[in-house]
């Protein structure tokens, strides 16, 4: 990775290590929703919406983003700990139509919601892993998959542009508001390709640009640590989708979270092998 790449992972490294941070000490993150959907700042400042930056570094909730997102009975599965500590932008479990005995990856599993959630969804004879490369969010979601008493789970420090599962080991990949956040996208979509099983699905959820949005205009609307500034646009994210080898690509718009930025549905299948 160039030094640029490599200094904006550190920087949404610190932003989510400090939101695990503040999610043990009961701070009341992510908790603490803005009430405006506009985002303003630039990079790496305090925002005033959205996933928005504190001034302590640690990104805030903002409207369209967190636990509500989950259905009222999904929230009664988990502790009430592991549903507060949401920080995604939809739902990825009710994307991914997840079956007993599937294996799942969740890219980004931050404190672990849909790792959990996932687990429940395929049964004793199924396995959810998570992938993150902040160790606090790690220390978070082993303590809410030990809260949750999940025992078909686990937690892998890693990059998502560099998966620490082998070739053709997962049958579904899901992510929440995560690939908006990697430094090198095109990696994460081979990434998702390599590790799924042929005929194996992704079920996304992200933040995606109107395709006339240019990267300028995204980073007005809000931070990138604040999942704004590099999210794809539909049209990028179907072509690097296909460029990553996949097929019956969708990117379906969900509620909008800044002017012209979506919560969206990102579905795509492996081929299977002929
Ligand atoms: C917006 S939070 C979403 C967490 C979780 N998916 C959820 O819905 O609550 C982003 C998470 O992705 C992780 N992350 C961001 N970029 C990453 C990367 N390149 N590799 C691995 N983890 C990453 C962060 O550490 C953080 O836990």
């Amino acid at each position: 990775m160039t030094d640029q790449a490599n200094e904006t992972r550190e920087r949404v490294r610190a932003a989510y290590a400090a939101a695990a941070v503040a999610a043990t000490q009961d701070v009341r993150f992510p908790l603490a929703i803005a009430g405006s959907t506009s985002c303003t700042s630039s990079a790496g400042d305090p925002t005033t919406s959205c996933c928005e930056v504190t001034p302590r570094g640690a990104p805030t909730i903002g409207t369209g983003f967190g636990a509500s997102l989950y259905f009222a009975d999904q929230q009664g599965e988990l502790p009430a700990e592991a549903v507060a500590a949401s920080l995604g932008c939809g739902n990825p479990t009710a994307v991914a139509d997840l079956h007993e005995g599937e294996t799942v990856l969740d890219l980004g599993s931050g404190g672990g919601i849909d790792v959990l959630l996932s687990a429940r969804r395929v049964g004793p004879t199924g396995f959810a892993y998570g992938v993150d490369m902040t160790d606090e969010m790690l220390a978070l979601a082993e303590t809410n998959r030990a809260r949750a008493g999940a025992t078909n789970v686990r937690f892998l420090k890693g990059t998502i542009e560099g998966v620490p599962l082998a070739d053709a080991s997962v049958d579904v990949v899901i992510s929440n508001c995560v690939i908006n956040l990697a430094a090198d996208k095109p990696a994460v979509l081979a990434e998702m390709a390599r590790v799924l099983v042929p005929g194996g699905r992704i079920g996304v959820t992200d933040v995606v640009a109107d395709d006339d949005l240019s990267p300028t205009a995204r980073a007005e609307r809000g931070s990138f640590v604040g999942c704004i500034a590099g999210a794809l646009s539909r049209s990028e994210y179907l072509d690097g989708l296909a460029a990553a080898g996949f097929v019956d690509a969708e990117v379906a718009f969900t509620h909008e979270v800044a002017q012209g930025m979506h919560s969206a549905l990102v579905r795509a299948v492996k081929p299977a092998a002929h």
